[in-house]
């Protein structure tokens, strides 16, 4: 299974530009909205599971934040990402992994996900992903999640997708994280196209 994921996500990122993709952002303003609504200090540690080429780690970079983590499962994302920042690659741990196998070696002050557990669409991937989520975080620990909305796409990059509204997504990490904000946007792709996306911010107890 890992395989085949491995081999689609690669498969995408080998042969579409980075700025080309569905789920393109010239700059991430949800997530950076989001992390300045919790004023961290930038010494906070932050991985973006499934970060893909995605350039938040750039915009916290540049504003000094000096722990940052990208996982993801496909290696030339990150070497988009890595290209793209230069000498400032090295200051980021880079993780090639599917987050559903992947056992976390410490834990995070921040793990933010976006357009990645919506992927999961099996209770043993999601229970696989919250095993993780769960040792890779510490009480206190932010998550920010944004998956399609139940108005959003069926399909992501080809694959099928669950869609949330706040209120599952709650339910489905009620195990150990209290919901602290939630909110829709609307994700406008390169195409032009609109996707509804739901927002969840939760702490862990
Ligand atoms: C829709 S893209 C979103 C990328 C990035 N989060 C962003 O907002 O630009 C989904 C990303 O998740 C990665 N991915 C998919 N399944 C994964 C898994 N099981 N483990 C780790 N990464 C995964 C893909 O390679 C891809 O980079």
């Amino acid at each position: 299974m890992t395989d085949a994921k491995r081999e689609h996500w690669d498969a995408v990122y080998r042969t579409k530009a980075a700025d080309s993709v569905s789920w393109y952002q010239p700059t991430p303003e949800p997530s950076l909205r989001a992390l300045d609504a919790l004023q961290l200090p930038v010494a906070t540690s932050l991985i973006d599971v499934g970060g893909g080429a995605s350039s938040l780690v750039d915009r916290l970079v540049e504003r000094g934040w000096s722990d940052l983590t990208v996982l993801d499962i496909a290696a030339p994302a990150l070497d988009v990402a890595k290209a793209r920042l230069g000498d400032e690659a090295a200051r980021i741990a880079w993780v090639i992994a599917d987050v559903t196998v992947w056992r976390p070696e410490r834990r995070y002050d921040v793990w933010h996900d976006r357009a990645v557990f919506h992927f999961l669409t099996e209770p043993e991937q999601r229970l696989a992903y919250r095993r993780a989520l769960e040792a890779g975080t510490s009480p206190g620990s932010i998550v920010i999640i944004a998956t399609f909305a139940p108005d959003g796409p069926e399909r992501c990059s080809g694959l099928p997708v669950q869609r949330y509204d706040a209120a599952a997504l709650a339910t489905a990490f009620s195990s150990a994280f209290t919901l602290e904000r939630e909110w829709r946007q609307d994700h406008t792709t390169p195409g032009g196209g609109r996707q509804p996306f739901q927002w969840c911010v939760f702490r862990k107890r």
